[in-house]
């Protein structure tokens, strides 16, 4: 997987590792289940390159945020939510900075990863095909594993419920094609923590 990464990838990770090894982890194991569900999907070449380093850095955007908020064992109040939502766009404008890295379609993925399907998700509200096709990989790929990993607040769920979760929000929050995809890869493709 190295060799698909961006040059300045590994740097970026290390600087998400020391803010907070959770959302790291989290990274990792998005950037796996994104790439095997990109290439379920058919994607290929660069496209697959955006995806697996839009994966890997699409939280990098909570350098921003502070730790105590990363690691708050509870649901956030509004004003804290609204302060963590800020990473979408801040991870973004973080790769925008890298100039000649390929960084353009990885910073694309980074800021829509919080978009929904139907329009009404973060930070721009945009909707379907106006989404980047990687950022509705990595949003599947994200609530996946926020769902089987478990949070500071929050159980981990069994592969099947975390499935059932994805099925029901299909259409609204994610790419309902790209959700049958998913469950057509059956659980051999996931190791599950719980
Ligand atoms: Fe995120």
């Amino acid at each position: 997987m190295l060799s698909q990464r961006a040059d300045s990838v590994p740097l970026l990770k290390i600087l998400l590792e020391q803010k907070n090894r959770a959302t790291a982890e989290h990274c990792e194991r998005v950037m796996r289940y994104s790439v095997q569900l990109a290439c379920e999907a058919g994607v290929t070449g660069d496209a697959m390159h955006a995806v697996a380093n839009g994966a890997l850095l699409h939280d990098i955007g909570k350098l921003h945020v502070p730790s105590d908020l990363l690691a708050y064992p509870g649901p956030l109040e509004d004003d804290a939510m609204a302060l963590v939502r800020t990473h979408a766009l801040r991870g973004e404008d973080l790769l925008r900075r890298f100039p000649g890295l390929r960084m353009k379609d990885i910073a694309r993925i980074v800021g829509a990863h919080h978009e929904w399907f139907d329009g009404s998700g973060y930070p721009r509200g945009l909707a379907a095909r106006a989404i980047p096709y990687g950022a509705r990989i990595v949003a599947i790929c994200d609530a996946f594993d926020a769902m089987t990993a478990g949070r500071c607040y929050q159980r981990p769920r069994s592969y099947a419920a975390a499935i059932e979760e994805l099925v029901a929000c299909s259409g609204t929050q994610f790419d309902p094609e790209l959700v049958r995809t998913f469950v057509g890869m059956g659980e051999r493709y996931f190791r599950i923590s719980s």
